[in-house]
This record gives structure tokens, C-alpha cells and sequence, in this order.
């Protein structure tokens, strides 16, 4: 692109407040700016602020699970299934690292905080722990591939070596940074973070699988024959991962993807509920839903939307490579979003003061074809660390770990 093309596009997009940085720069500085706004998605940008060009959710219908009854009668099948399969190196894990933990507040990578209380306890180390257990019994490694972002991935990587991979195989952990995307104010104009750089920020847990192929990782996938991928957030120590069981199940249904759920604790919980849109598996969130959907009950008693997601999902490579190109929904989220002002001050707002845009894994589920529903135990399964304190924190987690039998 050239000066005269950059510039256009800018003002076309009412962003004179770069084109007056961009003047100001050196000829360096003028190249690290140019190459970042000609990455800048501005239909994605164009969406900040109106609601009335956010998708409209279809025919929704109850997806039913594998419940927790089901699942333990043929647990010994399944984990055969599961187990052959790690044993044959089909199955790699994701662990999604690429987020800024905000809400926790911790600078840098979340899985560096300890949550030991009378030993050192990282929640990488935790994640890592719950994986040997399976490696441990399948008698091999899983491949794990692990994504960062820009904002942490060197922090990330030194902290694996440090601890010397907290036990794990080092040849089989590889690390991918996910995209960046800019963010803007209330009115739609790119915040600067510094004179020669917008305010970039991880795109959200979507575009993992477009990032292990644009960064050459999908290739070690490839050429190592995994068939299935099992991604986790990095948050909850607790969870299975590269569960046989769960992955035993999958691969006995027939489906192409895999989901773990837990039963909802009230029908106004607010988590992501697993069912059909327009008879497709997706993913629709607590906000989305009428109260009649909500509230709406099987024959049973049971609640119709019964299941929420907890962000550990088992996709078959094939398939995701076919979705890989598929546009998939902008999520615009109001965040605190820090900036340098027009007059070269860094301002670090204590409300929210725009946009981030991201796109989202459970949007995937929607592009194919079918979902296993899985049921797990959530006292056993879900210890989700969001907060410092409350609901979702370390101390909730503490206790569910030591619950569990882990030691602190
Ligand atoms: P969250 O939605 O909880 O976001 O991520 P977060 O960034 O960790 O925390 P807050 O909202 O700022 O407090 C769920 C999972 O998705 C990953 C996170 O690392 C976590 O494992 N994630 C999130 C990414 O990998 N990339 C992103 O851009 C966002």
C-alpha cells in the first residue's frame, strides 16, 4: 500500500487523529504503523457501537447431553476407545493462553499465578498435572500446543523453561501466538498505545485454529497424524484434559466435535447453554435467551436448556480445516482499555472506555455438524479462576481443589 493509499483509507474512516501521529514519525515508525492499519479489519471496526448489526439468533431447540449416568455405565468402552487413541497419537491438546486475565488482574500470563497456599502451585503446573495423569496412563505424551498472544508470549515460553516444563516432555510442547486485533473508543476511533502503534489486543479464543495454521504449528499436527484436538481454557484447574473418557465417547458417537457441559446450578446461571440453532449444534448465551427458553422444562422436570459449556472442547482436525476460512461472529465488548492521548499522556481508565473485538471458540461449534454433549461432574470438573475473590476465583478454586484431594 502506498503513503497516499494509507492516508485515504484512514480519513475514509474518519481516523485523522492517526493520520496526524503518522505524519510526526520517522521513516521506522511510519512502517510499524502502516503495516499494522493495513491488517485493520474495518468492517469489523464499522459494527463498534450498533447493536442492530449484530446476528440475529435462529430456531432455537434443546440439544440433550450424554448425562453423567449414561457415561459411567459404559465408562470402561469408552475409555478403551479414548485410551487406544492417545496410545495411536491421534489426539493433541490447545491450551488457550492468549488472554489478558484481566479481571484477575495479575500482570502477565494468568497460568503464572500460584495458587499454592503451603507450596508452590502454578496454574500451568496444576494444568500440567491433571495432563501427566493421563500421559501417565496411556503410557505416552500428548502433543500440547500452546497459544499466546504478543502481550505474553515471551513471559510464557521463559516461564515452561524455568520450571523445566513442570515435568512434562518439552518435545512435545509447542508454543503459537494468536492475531491481534485494534481497539477503539465509544465513537469508533483506533486508540493509539503508543506514537507509533494502535492499541492492540488478543482477538479473543476464536481464531486459535487460524492461528496454529498461519504460524506453520497446524503442520506439526499434521505431520505427527493427530486427528483430534482437545482445547482448554487456561483457567480451570480442575478440568480433564485429553480426557479418554471423554474423548472415548466422542469417537463412539460419531460426532465431529465434542463438548464437556455441566448441569446448570439454576435456569438464570449465566453460562453459555449447548442446544440446536436452526438445527445445528451452538452455543447461546444466558442474554440470548427468552425467559420461556429458559424456563421451559422437559417432561422429566428437567430443564429443556439444562447444560452449559466449560470451555473444553475435542474437534476432529479435518473438519476444522474446512471451517478454517469461514467468516465467523464479531463479539464488540466494552472494556477498560488503556491509551495514549493525542497529547502523549498515557491514560489508564478505571471504567470502560470502548471497544475490543473478538471472536469466540463456541462459535465454531455452530460451523459443524454435530456436537457430543458431554456431562461432567461439576464439583469434580470446574474450577474456572476469574476473579480474585467470589464466584469464580482463586478461593473458590482452592477450595474445590482441596475438595478433589489436590494439596495446596
Ligand atoms: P476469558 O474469556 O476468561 O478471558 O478467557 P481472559 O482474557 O482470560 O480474562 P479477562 O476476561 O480479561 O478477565 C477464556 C480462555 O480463553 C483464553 C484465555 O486465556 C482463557 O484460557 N483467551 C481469551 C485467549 O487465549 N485469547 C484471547 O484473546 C482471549
Amino acid at each position: 500500500m502506498t503513503e497516499n493509499e494509507l492516508l485515504k483509507i484512514l480519513k475514509e474512516h474518519d481516523q485523522e487523529h492517526v493520520v496526524d501521529m503518522y505524519k510526526k514519525l520517522d521513516e521506522k515508525g511510519k512502517k510499524k504503523l502502516a503495516a499494522q492499519i493495513a491488517r485493520v479489519d474495518w468492517s469489523m471496526i464499522s459494527m463498534a457501537g450498533h447493536e442492530e448489526m449484530k446476528q440475529k439468533r435462529g430456531k432455537l431447540e434443546p440439544l440433550s447431553a450424554l448425562e453423567v449416568s449414561e457415561i459411567e455405565k459404559n465408562k470402561a468402552r469408552y475409555e478403551e476407545i479414548g485410551i487406544d487413541a492417545i496410545k495411536a497419537g491421534k489426539v493433541g491438546a490447545v491450551l488457550l493462553a492468549g488472554g489478558q486475565g484481566t479481571r484477575l488482574g495479575s500482570d502477565g500470563p494468568k497460568g503464572k499465578y500460584n495458587i499454592g497456599v503451603t507450596k508452590d502451585l502454578f496454574i500451568f503446573e496444576c494444568l500440567i498435572n491433571n495432563l501427566l495423569d493421563v500421559t501417565k496412563k496411556a503410557g505416552c505424551y500428548v502433543p500440547l500446543y500452546v497459544m499466546t498472544s504478543d502481550k505474553n508470549h515471551e513471559e510464557t515460553v521463559s516461564f515452561f523453561e524455568e520450571k523445566n516444563y513442570f515435568g512434562y516432555e518439552r518435545n512435545f510442547v509447542k508454543f503459537f501466538k494468536q492475531e491481534m486485533a485494534p481497539s477503539v473508543d465509544f465513537n469508533g476511533k483506533l486508540y493509539m498505545e503508543s506514537e507509533d502503534s494502535l492499541s492492540l489486543s488478543p482477538n479473543g479464543n476464536g481464531g486459535w485454529f487460524y492461528s496454529m495454521a498461519v504460524t506453520g504449528v497446524l503442520d506439526d499436527v499434521k505431520a505427527k497424524g493427530v486427528e483430534w484436538l482437545n482445547i482448554f481454557a487456561v483457567d480451570n484447574v480442575l478440568q480433564r484434559i485429553v480426557d479418554p473418557v471423554f474423548v472415548g465417547a466422542t469417537l463412539d458417537s460419531g460426532c465431529v466435535s465434542g463438548a464437556k457441559v455441566v448441569r446448570k446450578a439454576d435456569p438464570n446461571e449465566k453460562v453459555g447453554v449447548l442446544c440446536l440453532e436452526d438445527g445445528r449444534p451452538s452455543i447461546v448465551e444466558y442474554y440470548e435467551m427468552t425467559d420461556e427458553i429458559i424456563n421451559s422444562r422437559e417432561p422429566n422436570g428437567d430443564l429443556s436448556y439444562n447444560f452449559g459449556v466449560i470451555l473444553n472442547y475435542l474437534f476432529r482436525v479435518d473438519k476444522l480445516e474446512k471451517i478454517m476460512n469461514e467468516k465467523m461472529p464479531v463479539h464488540i465488548v466494552e472494556k477498560k482499555i488503556p491509551y495514549m492521548a493525542a497529547d502523549g499522556t498515557y491514560v489508564n481508565p478505571e471504567e470502560p472506555n470502548g471497544y475490543k473485538f473478538e471472536l469466540l471458540v463456541l462459535d465454531m461449534i455452530h460451523l459443524l455438524d454435530d456436537c457430543l454433549s458431554f456431562e461432567v461432574v461439576r464439583d469434580y470438573e470446574f474450577a474456572p479462576i476469574k476473579n480474585k475473590t467470589g464466584v469464580d476465583s482463586v478461593d473458590s478454586a482452592r477450595a474445590l481443589l482441596q475438595k478433589n484431594g489436590v494439596e495446596l
